[in-house]
């Protein structure tokens, strides 16, 4: 079991395997030009399996994979399967765009993934190529109705933001209610690298547009999870991050480790330290050591705040969210 150094059980590691993206979304990308970090700096699927391994021999349960956009990394589903391999049991998930899924999906679940969230901003054309700065709504969509249709359980993020798509909040629970899947309406978090004049809104007014239309009913936080839990009067569940009000940090469960090789333990703290020569150098007992550190010093809360003296200027396309 991985305790880390305020008695917290770790046992949740999420993997971003590239910081790119086939997006720019505007909460998340930069808005001026920028370049990636050069491809030679990647952790291969091998060496990451080998950390893998290490962790789920140490206490690691559930694995989420994320980016930048997982599926332009290829042989995505290949590294899915070593997991699945290795540990059956190993909760394995993945978040995605989903404009890449609908040729993949049926590969990915056949590997052994049981669950992808997929971002979902709006439901008009224009509004989607608005936010993600290019004209994706169709692809997307197709995404989500293949990972339906392959038998993943699909959950729907939706970052509501002021003038974009605040307009359409009540419309994605619907989407999502016919298709029996879970929304979860995430805050935006300002951070240093996102679109400066953005504004998100709070978990309360995205709660009064919903309750215009629905009854709706608190369940509560369910595990370790950021999301709170609501239902509809005819039994729709779904669920709410809102960082804001909410600190998760006392249940905080995770670890992340980025596509270079970096152990992060909290996504609002620029420390981090290295597994690269570790796993490149196959020592694995070097690799458990330094992510034993690393536990040892997770922080006990976040730095995190709306202003941007204590915003990491870590990239959410880096650490996966
Ligand atoms: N605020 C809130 N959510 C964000 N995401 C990325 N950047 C932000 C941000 N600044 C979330 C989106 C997306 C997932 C990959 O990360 O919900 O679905
Ligand atoms: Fe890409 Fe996801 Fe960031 Fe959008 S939020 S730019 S899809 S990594």
């Amino acid at each position: 079991m991985l305790i880390d150094g305020f008695n917290r059980e770790v046992d949740y590691l999420r993997i971003s395997v590239t910081e790119r993206c086939n997006f720019r979304c505007q909460y998340c990308m930069p808005d001026k030009p920028f370049s990636w970090k050069p491809k030679e700096n990647l952790l291969s699927f091998e060496d990451m399996f080998l950390f893998v391994k290490a962790g789920i021999d140490e206490g690691i349960k559930k694995i989420r994979i994320t980016g930048g956009e997982p599926l332009l990394r290829e042989d995505l589903d290949k590294f899915i399967k070593m997991i699945h391999d290795y540990d059956s049991s190993v909760d394995l998930a993945l978040t995605t765009n989903a404009y890449l899924l609908p040729k993949v999906a049926q590969k990915l679940k056949d590997a052994g993934l049981k669950r992808v969230n997929i971002s979902l901003d709006s439901l008009k054309p224009e509004v989607a190529k608005q936010i993600a700065q290019k004209d994706v709504l169709k692809d997307v969509l197709e995404g989500i109705d293949k990972a339906i249709e392959v038998g993943l359980k699909v959950k729907i993020n939706m970052v509501p933001l002021k003038g974009i798509n605040d307009n359409e909040i009540v419309d994605i629970l619907e989407f999502c209610k016919q298709r029996d899947i879970e929304v979860r309406y995430i805050e935006y978090m300002e951070n240093a690298i996102a679109k400066d004049d953005l504004k998100g809104l709070y978990g309360r007014e995205i709660l009064t547009q919903i309750e215009r239309k629905h009854i709706v009913s608190k369940i509560g936080r369910i595990g370790s999870s950021p999301s709170f839990s609501y239902k509809t009067k005819d039994g729709y569940k779904f669920g709410m991050i809102d960082p804001h009000k909410h600190d998760f940090c006392e249940t905080c469960n995770r670890i992340r480790l980025t596509a270079e090789g970096f152990l992060i333990p909290c996504l609002y703290f620029e420390d981090a330290m290295s597994i690269k020569e570790a796993v490149k150098n196959k020592d694995i007992q070097k690799a458990v050591e330094i992510l034993k550190i690393v536990l040892k010093n997770k922080p006990e809360k976040n730095k995190w705040s709306e202003d941007d003296t204590e915003t990491s200027s870590r990239a959410f396309y880096e650490t996966g969210g």
